[in-house]
């Protein structure tokens, strides 16, 4: 949760600024608060700025240098103060600490060091890690001191040391994700490629375990237990700078929403022999569980509708809940986990008890070098590209129509689902317009001081109806609630009354006839009937049509609750890419 960055042997002699830009393209891992170190040119002493609150157009005074590290903190131990905000400093001054993730045994290191005079300037978790530092090199260099320091904290933990003596980057990976790039001259560090996009491509993802150490000599790989040196396994993305960049959009969620009309059909492009491979596991008679977090736990449930569609039940769950289960996971079972960052941290706990038991792992996700990928037998890339607003959009319908691919691998009929996600890609550039957004603009403008809404939907409008009512909760704060159409009548419908807006999300046509009876039941009670369907009917009170593309139906229709969820959240003055509370990648329990 937190994003970290670093470079050393900045040529502009602005590292700090660097940094802060830098920073700027991470934001959407936490906004808590943020902070720059820089190592000055005069004197070699370390000059810091931090403050509470978003980074927005901030620009710093921080002094020339050419070795920087910054922060932007998703707070967890210590509330949202500047003292507690990252870089955090030993005592000397010498060792400057960045972070993410949690050090679950920093009471008792913090206790330690208190009886040795160590004098704390924070509550955060973080700084026992700069006066363990401190302790440490007493007796050995640096690199060695980092490295064993590392190996004593308890958690899942990425953390970059600056050492303003040496000129050094020392920077350790355990369980939080960390990428090294790999410029002309200069060397980068930082929790997501798009950081430092702007400069290389070329990167190496660090494993857990693995250390880097950056320095204007170059950059050296080690193995954190071993403390030896390794050989990098450098790549280079095919990421371009645009997709880090908000293109003439004012946010980054409507560029995501938008880019859907090629993110989608190039699902039925990119994974043809993997998915193949994974169907033929599924083929042999194993058991196929799927497993996910929030957006991407409602891809795995309309994962769920497309193989009992082809006659396989398939169990889903959310990973937070996966613990109980997980005993019925063994050597006869596929596991799907399903992850945009592939970093979340329940997501992981769930693929590694299936793991331990002996299940094949296919990992469903969109972002590049992640935890699940190197836990994962098989990795489906979504190929969506970087998704930099923390509301998840793009990779989600690349997620479904993935899934859905996936699924009629297994009778044997990929090309023809191919075919349909082109068709869909088509579809979605003649209908995916500006019309589109003009006609949920004045919808939005009907709906923005309701303060609840209802969803409903049956079959893959079900899993399409949380997702929608999550878009709608997330970007404008508005209370939206999902429900299984046939639910309504259990309990419910006691909430309805005259004009609540209840949104029925039609998906399928053998279900549609059911679907409108449970709108019917909705309309009699004075509710606001908003149909998204791809027919009309005289239920409706207002029709958002969207095309009928078969099982593929719930990707439009999710697509209107990105847009109406966005539009909301302009209304009601929120920040759609940041929404309060909220990181990108929830990499804590
Ligand atoms: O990176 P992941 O797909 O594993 O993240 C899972 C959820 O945390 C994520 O989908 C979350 O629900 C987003 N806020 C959705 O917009």
């Amino acid at each position: 949760m937190c994003g970290i960055f670093a470079i050393v042997n900045d040529k502009t002699h602005r590292a700090a600024q660097t940094t802060l830009e830098g920073l700027k393209k991470l934001e959407y891992r936490g906004y808590d608060s943020w902070g720059v170190a820089v190592v000055t040119e005069k004197g070699a002493s370390v000059a810091i700025e931090k403050h509470v609150g978003k980074i927005g157009g901030a620009t710093t005074g921080l002094p020339n240098g050419t070795i920087a590290i910054g922060h932007t903190r998703w707070a967890t131990h210590g509330g949202v103060t500047d003292q507690n905000a990252h870089p955090h400093l030993d005592c000397t001054g010498r060792f400057v600490v960045i972070h993410n993730g949690i050090v679950e045994n920093y009471q008792e290191l913090k206790q330690n060091l208190i009886k040795k005079h160590h004098v704390f300037h924070s509550e955060t978790d973080t700084e026992v890690i700069a006066h363990s530092i401190e302790d440490a090199v007493k007796n050995k260099p640096t690199v060695q001191a980092v490295l064993e320091v590392f190996s004593q904290l308890a958690g899942s933990n990425a953390i970059v040391v600056l050492d303003a003596k040496t000129k050094t980057i020392v920077a350790c990976r355990n369980g939080s994700p960390l990428v090294a790039g790999i410029g002309d001259e200069s060397f980068f560090l930082a929790s997501d490629v798009p950081a430092f996009l702007r400069y290389t491509s070329t990167v190496h993802f660090l494993s857990d375990g693995e250390a880097v150490v950056l320095s204007n000599q170059g950059i050296k790989l080690f193995d954190i237990r071993t403390i030896k040196t390794k050989p990098m396994s450098t790549q280079t993305l095919d990421w371009k700078l645009e997709d880090a960049e908000k293109g003439g959009y004012p946010h980054f969620m409507i560029k995501e929403i938008m880019e859907q009309v090629r993110t989608v059909p190039k699902t039925a492009q990119v994974n043809n022999d993997v998915i193949s491979a994974v169907a033929k596991q599924i083929q042999k008679g194993n058991r196929v569980v799927l497993t996910a977090c929030g957006t991407a736990s409602y891809c795995a449930l309309a994962a769920k509708y497309f193989f009992a569609d082809i006659g396989l039940e398939v169990q889903s769950y959310g990973a937070y809940e996966f613990a109980p289960f997980a005993k019925f996971s063994d050597k006869k079972t596929v596991l799907f986990a399903i992850s945009q960052s592939g970093e979340t941290a329940d997501t992981l706990i769930a693929t590694k008890k299936a793991k331990q038991n002996g299940a094949y792992i296919v990992a469903v996700v969109n972002a590049r070098g992640s935890t699940l990928e190197r836990l994962s037998d098989a990795v489906i890339p979504v190929g969506a590209g970087p998704e930099i607003a923390v509301v998840s959009t793009k990779a989600f319908t690349s997620q479904l129509s993935t899934l859905y691919l996936v699924s009629q691998a297994v009778t044997g009929t990929l090309p023809k689902a191919a075919s349909e996600i082109t068709t869909l890609g088509r579809v979605l550039e003649t209908w995916l317009t500006d019309t589109l957004c003009e006609k949920i603009i004045k919808l939005a403008k009907d709906l923005v001081d309701h303060t609840d809404m209802y969803v409903i939907g049956k079959h893959t409008g079900y899993p399409a109806g949380l997702e929608f009512a999550l878009k709608i909760k997330e970007t404008s704060y508005i209370h939206a609630e999902p429900f299984a159409a046939g639910e309504l009548k259990h309990g419910v419908i006691t909430l309805i009354q005259k004009g609540t807006p209840c949104f029925v999300i039609a998906t399928q046509e053998n279900s549609k006839l059911e679907l409108l009876s449970s709108a019917a039941e909705l309309k009699a009670r004075g509710g606001k009937i908003i149909g998204v369907a791809p027919f009309p009917s005289a239920e409706f009170d207002v029709h958002v049509p969207i095309p009928d593309a078969g099982p593929l139906t719930i990707i439009p229709a999710v697509i209107v609750g990105q847009l109406l969820g966005y539009y909301l959240g302009i209304g009601r003055g929120t920040d759609p890419d940041k929404p309060r509370n909220l990181a990108k990648s929830v990499t804590v329990k």
